[in-house]
């Protein structure tokens, strides 16, 4: 990545979040952020992460500055962003600079949106790019996913799949597709907005603890590459079974580990019914997946979009929707936020 000449130190990236098709969930290893499986997701293009970052280098600062959102961040929500700045001075051989971060997502953070893969990815690439360190993709790729593992993902564009790996240089992510082979479209039903009640940081933790864990990760590896070929055959009927399986294994490792966890709201019900409901008895093509929120994640073709969207204003727990196709990789952009 090539440091903006206007003005050294600081750089501005843009990042998509991502829907994950087959999910990211427990750690091997929690200091490196090693997965217990690979995952394969699709950037979003439509809900980005733009961040800002300048280094320093007249020492003004005695701390790190963190805005998100147009507010100051503090505790841990401060401190993670700052552990991730120590390893990009760590990188650079410069631990003495401090950092002025200012982050804007287009769409609500902590409801099932991930807005940490979107939000570690931005400040990857905009912190080495003003930093000048110089990386390639898969690198950058190593470096977001220790700051968040899914952001490994959101560093590509298009279709991604993250190598579960066993180390540091081998837990990276790469791309399958890029964005212009399958306009598929990502409709998110809003049930709440609300901050989720545990971090998937800290839910991660905990998916050792369900006796259903191992059964879905081995569920995982005789998934994969059926999730791969149906994305390179842009064939939905074929995805959204195999989507679907891996989200309620997920929610059902969830539900079942040391304390349990349950995102589900009432609404996430009703969308799920209702969604098998229009494909089972209008033949409406729409599959679904979730997060670790409330909220429900509905793929399908462009050509059934309006409809969907018009079937969910129907419903009376969806508060909102958010539609997005895939997007590009991450990337520096001129204009800075601050
Ligand atoms: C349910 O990447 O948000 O969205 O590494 O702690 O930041 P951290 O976790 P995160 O976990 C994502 C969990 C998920 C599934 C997925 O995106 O693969």
């Amino acid at each position: 990545m090539q440091r903006s000449e206007a003005s050294p130190f600081k750089a501005t990236a843009r990042a998509g979040s991502n829907i994950a098709f087959i999910k990211y969930w427990g750690v091997a290893d929690p200091r490196l952020n090693i997965p217990l499986n690979n995952s394969i997701s699709m950037t979003l293009g439509a809900l980005h992460t733009t961040t800002t970052v300048e280094w320093d280098v007249a020492g003004r600062l005695s701390a790190d500055e963190i805005t998100i959102d147009g507010e100051r961040a503090a505790g841990p929500k401060a401190e993670r962003v700052i552990c991730h700045l120590d390893l990009i001075r760590h990188l650079a051989g410069d631990r003495r600079f401090r950092a002025c971060v200012v982050s804007r997502n287009n769409f609500p953070m902590a409801s099932g949106i991930a807005s940490s893969a979107s939000a570690f990815a931005a400040l990857t690439v905009a912190a080495c790019t003003a930093i000048g360190l110089s990386l390639d993709r898969t690198r950058l790729s190593a470096i977001a996913r220790r700051g968040s593992g899914s952001a490994s993902r959101s560093i590509f564009g298009g279709y991604v799949e993250w190598e579960r790996g066993n180390d540091d240089a081998t837990s990276v992510a790469r791309q399958l597709f890029p964005a212009e082979h399958w306009a598929l479209r990502d409709v998110v039903a809003v049930i709440s907005t609300a901050e989720k009640a545990v971090s998937s940081q800290n839910g991660h933790a905990l998916a050792l603890t369900s006796p259903f864990n191992a059964a879905r990760v081995d569920a995982v590896y005789t998934m994969l590459q059926e999730v791969r070929n149906a994305i390179a055959l842009r064939e939905l009927e074929r995805l959204g079974p195999l989507i679907e399986q891996d989200a309620l294994a997920m929610h059902a490792v969830m539900m079942t580990s040391r304390p349990s966890l349950l995102y589900w709201q009432p609404g996430t019900l009703e969308v799920l019914h209702a969604v098998r409901r229009w494909r089972e008895e209008d033949g409406l093509p729409v599959y679904f997946t979730i997060d670790a929120g409330p909220n429900v994640h509905l793929l399908c073709e462009p050509a059934f979009e309006r409809e969907l969207l018009r079937r969910l204003q129907t419903l009376s727990s969806v508060r909102t929707v958010i539609t997005s196709g895939p997007g590009g990789d991450a990337e520096v952009i001129d204009q800075h936020l601050f």
